[in-house]
């Protein structure tokens, strides 16, 4: 099964999930009880989920929830990120979108606030906006192979001048149980797009099925394996390798359920939360800092290349050292600032393909003769 084959029995699978509960659909998670009361049982009995990767949102933020389904997620993001933050949900199955809908003024009357919308489209190509383009083609409906050609300009242009989500627009990209579900082919793409909408600086949240060995042929010709979230699982260190191929940094495991949910043919397909940065991309300036890995491993390799042994002074550039000020990282390192700062304007290129000690002289320069007597740190009478 490939492409609109795959697409086309998801969308019928999740039709019927939409009007009623599936109960083989469902991977039971935990979500925090405070944040359910305002959401109507509508939404929640049809909870398809496999986890929640709304427990790492924070106030304030604009998240971006793929495949939202009935919008649980979504209600319950409204109400982390609060009144100053927003929520988006995309989903492709229209009657998904209808009960989300309509259950997104009773949730916001309940929360005194309304910070949610649900739109139209396919995650793997978060620019076009299938309520927009059915609009179009209502008035230009295809008929001929001349039309389906004009067809495709105007989605292009759509894409182009009315993106479903603009690019670096998004703090938070969370998905909950859906990215097993696009096409093999299509998986790079989605990975793409989850990156281009971030913000520099924004993170995704996903939480999905994955797989303890790569899904056989067999499986994945599977239509009922396709649309319950086995055929299209990628496997534990494949969900990561995208991330990374996607140009994401800092990415990490936050859950990894320890039973598995199913295991279909001696294969084991659990839930995973992984989280992964946006905005390693930028110039390398020369500031005389450094960073010291604390362990307690006796090395690591980090996103950029460069290895790095424990308690070792590494030379670093003024944009890692920032980024390594903030999570992931930050627990990680300590941070040597040079006795005298260089300013931004004056900072020369960093060379950040190679790796390289900082001799402590570096930071301090090389004319400092300073003796300094043992400050007071000991309380009267005890001696150190
Ligand atoms: C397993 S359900 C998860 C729904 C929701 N995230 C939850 O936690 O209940 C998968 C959802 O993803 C949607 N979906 C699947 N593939 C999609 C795609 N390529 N683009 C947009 N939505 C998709 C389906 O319509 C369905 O609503």
């Amino acid at each position: 099964m490939v492409g609109m084959e795959v697409e086309s029995v998801v969308r019928e699978r999740y039709r019927q999930g939409a009007e009623e509960r599936v109960a083989d659909l469902c991977c039971p998670a935990d979500y925090d009880p405070r944040y359910l009361a305002a959401i109507p049982d509508e939404v929640l009995e049809r909870d398809y989920g496999c986890g929640d990767p709304s427990r790492h949102l924070r106030e304030g933020e604009t998240v971006l929830d793929l495949g939202s389904g009935t919008g649980k997620i979504c209600f319950i993001a409204a109400q982390v990120v609060g009144a100053a933050g927003r929520v988006i949900g995309v989903d492709m199955t229209g009657e998904m979108l209808a009960v989300a809908r309509r259950n997104a003024p009773v949730v916001a009357e309940r929360l005194g606030f309304a910070n949610v919308e649900f739109r139209r489209g396919r995650i793997q190509d978060l620019a076009l906006d299938f309520d927009l383009l059915d609009e179009a083609l209502a008035r230009e409906p295809v008929a001929s192979a001349e039309g389906l050609m004009r067809a495709a300009a105007l989605a292009d242009g759509l894409r182009r001048t009315r993106p479903l989500i603009a690019d670096g627009s998004v703090d938070v990209v969370v998905s909950n149980c859906v990215l097993n579900l696009v096409d093999g082919q299509e998986k790079g793409r989605l990975f793409q797009e989850i990156h281009r909408v971030l913000r520099n600086g924004g993170r995704a949240v996903i939480s999905d099925i994955v797989s303890d060995e790569p899904v056989p042929l067999e499986l994945q010709q599977d239509p009922e394996l396709w649309s319950g979230c086995i055929s299209g699982a990628l496997t534990e260190s494949g969900f990561l390798a995208a991330f990374e191929a996607a140009g994401f940094y800092g990415i990490r495991i936050l859950e990894r359920q320890r039973e598995p949910w199913r295991t279909v043919a001696g294969i084991e397909f659990r839930s995973l939360s992984v989280e992964a940065f946006k905005g390693k991309e930028g110039i390398c300036l020369e500031r005389r800092q450094a960073v010291v890995y604390k362990g307690p491993f006796r090395e690591v390799l980090d996103d950029d290349g460069h290895r790095m042994r424990r308690g070792e002074r590494y030379a670093v550039c003024d944009k890692t050292f920032n980024l390594y000020q903030r999570e992931p990282y930050r627990s990680s390192f300590e941070f040597v600032e040079p006795l005298e700062e260089v300013p931004l304007e004056a900072a020369q290129p960093f060379d950040c393909s190679r790796t390289a000690l900082r001799h402590p002289r570096e930071t301090k320069g090389q004319d400092y003769q300073v003796t300094t007597e043992a400050e007071a740190c000991c309380a009267p009478g005890n001696c150190c």
